[in-house]
């Protein structure tokens, strides 16, 4: 596996795979990886000749300092993990690589995606998710990149992305990998305590719970269902819950419930904020 730290050999690497024609996969990530990720580059590794992994803690997505300042790194756990699974190149770019002019954010129109969900409660983050998925695409020019369904915003962000910049490039969904207990796996994961690492699978309990009540109740009433479950267990403060178009991400009425629908859900575990998300139909 290549341990590539700057953009020179990155390119170099690249021109040479895609001299031969090989097809390049590309999975980004910012480390601390669990088998959530692992499960993506596994994908990559099945529909591409070479696979390409990122690792790069973006400054410019976190919207507070504390969160950035806790974000787990452990990168030689990493390249231990990515070697096992048989990724290609794992490309883990300084800051100054990847911000030479300092933490400047673009502003793509995403149709006010942004707006929403995530990008209501963390402004300015999908500006920085963007900003540095168009960077990271314009190096590698994968022919697919991979993003997990478990940041289901995002996933839908990017496609928007790629259609704007035009990138041309095949944007591939893929499902959320759990814990036994049904937890979503996530990097944050480790910052839970024991304890409060079981109470968290009671989120995905009562979004399984809300998806069976889905075919004969309203919209309005599952998502007061969702909130008083939520509400319900003391160490949850909720940040927010939205049942959306699954591909547009818009609000939808009682009478479009044949439309597909997402569930998505916020919620503080003590201090760790843990996004979920089900798919209702
Ligand atoms: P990160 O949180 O490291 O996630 C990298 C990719 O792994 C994302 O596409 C995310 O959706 C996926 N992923 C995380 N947990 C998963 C799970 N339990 N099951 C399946 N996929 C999972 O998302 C980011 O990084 C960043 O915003 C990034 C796109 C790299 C831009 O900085």
């Amino acid at each position: 596996m290549l341990i590539v730290k700057n953009i020179d050999t990155l390119e170099k690497c690249l021109g040479e795979w895609k001299s031969l024609g090989l097809s390049v996969g590309f999975v980004p990530t910012m480390g601390a990886l669990h088998l959530g990720h692992l499960s993506l580059i596994e994908q990559a590794i099945s529909e591409n000749d070479k696979v390409v992994c990122s690792i790069f803690v973006n400054p410019t997505q976190f919207t507070d300092p504390k969160d950035l300042e806790n974000y787990p790194i452990q990168i030689e756990e990493d390249l231990v993990l990515l070697k096992k699974v048989g990724c290609d190149l794992v490309f883990a770019p300084t800051k100054t690589d990847m911000y030479p002019q300092g933490e400047e954010v673009v502003q793509f129109n995403i149709n006010d995606l942004d707006y929403l969900m995530e990008g209501a409660h963390r402004q300015g983050h999908f500006d920085g998710v963007c900003t540095i998925v168009s960077k990271l695409f314009e190096l590698v020019r994968p022919k697919n990149a991979y993003f997990g369904q478990k940041d289901f915003q995002q996933l839908i962000i990017i496609r928007q992305l790629n259609k704007i910049q035009k990138f041309n490039i095949n944007i591939v969904g893929c499902p959320i990998i759990r814990e036994d207990n049904g937890l979503a796996m996530s990097s944050r994961n480790v910052l839970l305590s024991p304890r409060e690492r079981e109470i968290a699978a009671e989120i995905y309990r009562i979004l399984k719970e809300t998806k069976a009540k889905f075919p004969n109740s309203s919209l309005e009433s599952l998502k007061l269902f969702v909130e008083t479950k939520l509400n319900a267990v003391s160490e949850f403060s909720v940040d927010y819950v939205e049942i959306a178009h699954a591909q547009t991400l818009q609000s939808l009425s009682d009478l479009e419930k044949n439309e597909p629908a997402i569930l998505c859900v916020a919620v503080f575990v003590g201090s760790v904020r843990l996004i979920d998300n089900i798919l209702l139909n």
